[in-house]
């Protein structure tokens, strides 16, 4: 295939050779139209190359109404969930053999077909939680030998046959909770499966449990959940549970009857929630003696204060128990004779609830104190009773209402690791409060208060890797506030007011890792290159959403991260409202490591040649949504580990840059919603590691011209074209809105044998004529060609024009080379349509996307009265030849009408002119006007414009 495809390439043009290889690969593929062996899922992303072991489908929150067909076959995960599936069909899920994991949950299922499982024997976990299953019938799970997790929590399920789980041999978890079961027998089937070692059957309205409703032999049970069951009676009679080791029995609201024969049927039970359970407290303190000898993790929520201080004690009786929790139990107050027995206890939680006051000596006697949690409650000072706990590594303060640290109230926690003050009214704190902290590695002391860091960290945290402090009111980084943090690696600021960082702000971070300095008030001239020396180690710096902006693409004299050599990760989109709109050219300079750089909506519209000189290792770059139309592809060059692109909402027209860049590593080339017409066979080929490729929202032309590509996107193996069942035609008009998929390929095809035979016969007959003509004849030909082609149009436009009354939709357009555009932009635009106020078409703002270039720009030059040619040295090289304006050059240089204007922005030389002999003849005949110096006053310059303008036979309207 690839012979035949490269030969007819050099003779054909362009259109032709396109649908030439469509016709090859038609051929090949049996104008099979169906999305069945590609990688381009509809609905679906996947997550991994089609021959990998880890291939992932996604096609979750999608709207589907039933389960997405062509899922391929070797996928070890599907995730359909969130979406509003009804019917599970018996053949939906039948190729995949290879399935591991299949998420289902979220959607409105009424039912599985029998069977619709029975072809994924590798199954491991499937999840239908959230969903409105009734029943479980015979015949559901069969085959599935390997599921070992089961999550049918959340449906309406009343009845589950008998044998249905017995395929079930390696299930470990079922989650049945929250359904329609109301009497333990119906959930007796769970029981039974042979390695079952956790079960939730919580919620289902079950008024009692009885050991003989579920078996009489002993069972491998290690995890029970009955929580929210309204169970009155509790019995066990047999010494089935022999295994048990987490028992869960919370908010069971009804008055319950406990009836455990034998203390020691619970032996192995460590951990038991027994939250907020209707028993009289008394009955509560003979349940917890149940568990006397084993228990070491115990949650005790929802229980009011009173009772759960009650409880407390009992529970701090059995020796064995090292974790306490109190969650949500209104207490105000607690004290050292309420905990006294809580000797042994290496966690105590109290978060959640209303404490104010807790006395000097509370946690005294916990001598193995480990992680202490005071969250979301009302404490005003750090409480005196946490001081000298030296055990504790833990503690999480935060969400009180506590305004100050003090230098006594973290005494001698010597111990303590990670420190939570996060969410709290502090605005002070004194400058030895972390003095005693000499192993602390994590502080959080955001969402506070803060004004300044002044003098917090002076002594002490030697230790300290990683200090958040988001969310204040910092204005100011002062120099040397971090001094004694040698072992500091991540510092975040995220959401303060900095606007000044002090020269030597981060001295002493030689082991910053991670600088996070995002939404702040930081200018171009708060982050100079001195404020970043010292940092050797930082690979990441977080600056998006500040107010960084350049008055110009000039290089600067120092560069800002000129020192940062280890950088990885610049992260700088989103400045202020008006954006950095200049990227100056050696912005980048000093970063030759870095490999991911996101600026995203920065508000600029060009970018230096030199931009990525200093950047050879970049392999992620990130530009959407700024005006880069007039990229060129000489910027992107020195990219050559370039692997993923993103350019999303940056008006480009075509990817025409990145096949000239030659940055040929791309593997994830992301460029929705632009104006992109047409992907060619060209652009393909220059990315033959390409595996994401996201078009979605672009302007496609639905002709032949994405035939090929099509054709490629359905079926090929490699490359993911996201979404494409959703790509829609922008043009021709008549099939705007339509689907691209939707193209009529056929008409692209042409009788294969008798073009075989045509194409062959035209072939030598063309080279053998074409080789004479060029050798004698090159020139006039080529002149002739055009001469014929722009005759052919203006009979064409004038037979148009003759039709509708002629009435001219531009005063003028304007034709100009890429290189000029600031010029067009900046000076030109605003004079013109702005002072003056002619309508003009530029081709970047007013032109049809889809349509073929040159029609639109024929059509620019035929509804617009005038042409204004803006002439450089480019725009010679480039626009003057171009076949556009060959083509519309019956009415340019028509010498009766009065249509062509030349603008000249730079001196050329008569001579340079010699070879565009046609602009030489017309300088000679015509009046021109040429762009003064800089310096020069360019009053004179705009009158003659404007005169030029005006002159015609129909006037201005
Ligand atoms: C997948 O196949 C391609 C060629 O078909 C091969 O280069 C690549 O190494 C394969 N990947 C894996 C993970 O087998
Ligand atoms: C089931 O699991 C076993 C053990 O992990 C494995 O050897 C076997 O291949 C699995 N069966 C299927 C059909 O994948
Ligand atoms: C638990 O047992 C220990 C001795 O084994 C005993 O001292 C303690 O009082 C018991 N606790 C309860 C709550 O019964
Ligand atoms: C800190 O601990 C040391 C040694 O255990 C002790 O001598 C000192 O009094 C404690 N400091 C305070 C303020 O309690």
């Amino acid at each position: 295939m690839k012979t035949m495809t490269t030969m007819p390439s050099l003779i054909f043009h362009k259109p032709v050779q396109s649908k030439y290889l469509f016709l090859v690969l038609a051929l090949n593929i049996l104008f099979s139209l169906t999305l069945t062996h590609g990688y381009s899922l509809k609905d679906c992303t996947v997550k991994g190359s089609l021959n990998s072991t880890n291939l992932k489908v996604l096609c979750y929150k999608r709207q589907l109404q039933a389960v997405p067909d062509s899922i391929p076959s070797r996928s070890r995960a599907l995730d359909i969930s969130y979406n509003k599936i009804s019917l599970i069909k018996r053949n939906d899920l039948r190729d995949l053999s290879n399935l591991q994991h299949l998420n289902i949950s979220k959607n409105m299922i009424v039912e599985v077909e029998d069977g619709a499982f029975r072809g994924l024997a590798a199954l491991e976990e499937l999840n239908l939680e959230f969903n409105k299953l009734k029943t479980i019938s015979d015949g559901l799970f069969q085959n599935l030998f390997n599921l070992t997790f089961l999550r049918l929590n959340e449906n309406r399920i009343s009845e589950i046959s008998s044998s249905a789980f017995l395929p079930l041999r390696s299930l470990v978890m079922l989650n049945l909770s929250g359904n329609h079961l109301h009497s333990i027998h119906k959930a007796q089937p769970a029981f039974l499966m042979p390695n079952i070692q956790e079960l939730h059957i919580g919620k289902n309205g079950f008024a009692s449990f009885e050991s003989l409703q579920v078996s009489n032999t002993s069972i491998q049970l290690k995890a029970l959940d009955l929580s929210h069951n309204p169970l009155q009676l509790f019995r066990i009679t047999a010494d089935i549970f022999p295994h048990l080791e987490t028992l869960d029995l919370a908010l069971i609201n009804t008055s319950i009857k406990w009836e455990v024969q034998n203390k020691d049927y619970f032996r192995n039970v460590n951990r038991l929630n027994i939250s907020g359970i209707q028993l009289a407290t008394e009955e509560t303190k003979e349940l917890l003696r149940t568990f006397n000898s084993t228990l070491d993790n115990l949650r005790l929520y929802y229980f009011g204060e009173e009772k759960a201080k009650s409880l407390v004690k009992d529970a701090c009786l059995i020796t064995s128990l090292t974790s306490l929790r109190l969650e949500s139990n209104g207490i105000n107050s607690i004290s050292e004779n309420e905990l006294k027995h809580c000797k042994n206890l290496i966690l105590l939680d109290l978060a959640e609830n209303h404490l104010t006051n807790i006395s000097p000596l509370t946690f005294k006697s916990m001598g193995k104190l480990n992680t202490l949690s005071l969250t979301h409650n009302k404490l005003k000072k750090v409480p005196k009773a946490i001081r000298n706990l030296s055990s504790l590594k833990v503690l999480d303060l935060g969400y009180n209402s506590i305004t100050t640290v003090a230098c006594s109230d973290l005494t001698n926690l010597t111990g303590l690791i990670t420190l939570h003050i996060y969410r709290n009214p502090l605005s002070s704190v004194e400058h030895c409060a972390f003095q005693d902290l000499q192993n602390l590695k994590v502080l959080l002391i955001g969402s506070a208060r803060l004004f300044t860091l002044k003098g917090y960290f002076m002594r002490g945290l030697q230790s300290l890797q990683r200090l958040d402090t988001s969310h204040n009111k910092l204005s100011t980084i002062q120099k040397g506030i971090f001094k004694g943090l040698l072992n500091l690696t991540h510092l975040e600021f995220q959401d303060n007011q900095i606007q000044i960082l002090e020269e030597g702000a981060f001295e002493g971070l030689d082991n910053l890792i991670i600088l996070d300095l995002q939404s702040n008030k930081l200018t171009k001239s708060s982050i100079s290159a001195s404020i970043f020396s010292g940092l050797p180690n930082l690979k990441e710096l977080v600056l998006n959403n500040n107010r960084i902006s350049y008055t110009s693409q000039s290089s600067l004299s120092v560069p800002p991260f000129k020192n940062l050599n280890s950088l990885h990760s610049l992260i700088i989109f989103s400045q202020g409202t008006d954006g950095m709109k200049y990227f100056p050219s050696n912005l980048l300079e000093g970063l030759a490591n870095l490999k991911k750089l996101w600026a995203g909506n920065i508000n600029i519209n060009s970018l230096h040649p030199e931009t990525f000189t200093y950047t050879p290792n970049l392999w992620l770059v990130d530009f959407s949504k700024n005006n880069l139309i007039s990229i060129s592809a000489d910027i992107f060059q020195p990219l050559k580990k370039l692997s993923a692109l993103t350019m999303i909402q940056t008006g480009i027209q075509s990817l025409d840059f990145v096949i000239q860049a030659n940055i040929n590593e791309v593997q994830v080339l992301l460029v929705r919603k632009n104006s992109i017409a047409v992907i060619n066979e060209n652009l393909i080929n220059a990315f033959s590691k390409l595996s994401h490729l996201d078009l979605q929202g672009n302007e496609f032309s639905c002709d032949c011209d994405n035939a090929w590509f099509i054709d490629w996107a359905v079926h090929n193996n490699d490359t993911q074209v996201l979404s494409l069942d959703k790509f829609t035609c922008n043009y021709p008009s008549n099939l705007r809105g339509s689907r691209l998929l939707d193209l009529d390929r056929d008409s692209c095809i042409v009788n294969v044998g008798l073009l075989c035979f045509i194409s062959t016969t035209f072939f030598i007959l063309l080279t053998l004529l074409s080789s004479f003509l060029y050798h004698f004849l090159k020139w006039q030909i080529v002149y002739t060609y055009y001469l014929f082609l722009a005759f052919l149009y203006d009979k064409k436009q004038q037979h148009n024009q003759n039709e509708t009354v002629q009435r001219f939709q531009y005063d003028a357009f304007i034709s100009y080379n890429t290189h000029d555009e600031l010029w067009v932009m900046k000076e030109l635009l605003p004079k013109l349509e702005g002072e003056q106020g002619w309508r003009l078409c530029l081709h970047h703002r007013d032109f049809q996307p889809g349509k073929p270039i040159v029609d639109n720009i024929v059509e620019g030059i035929y509804s617009s009265r005038k042409t204004i040619c803006v002439i450089s040295r480019h725009y010679l090289e480039s626009e003057w030849c171009s076949r556009e304006i060959q083509v519309a050059s019956f009415r340019l240089f028509d010498e009766k009408k009065d249509i062509l204007i030349l603008v000249f922005l730079e001196d050329i030389q008569p001579q340079h002119l010699s070879p565009y002999y046609r602009m030489r003849s017309l300088i000679k005949k015509r009046t021109y006007l040429s762009w003064p110096k800089p310096g020069i006053d360019t009053q004179v310059f705009w009158q003659k414009l404007r005169a030029a303008l005006e002159i015609t036979g129909s006037s201005k309207n």
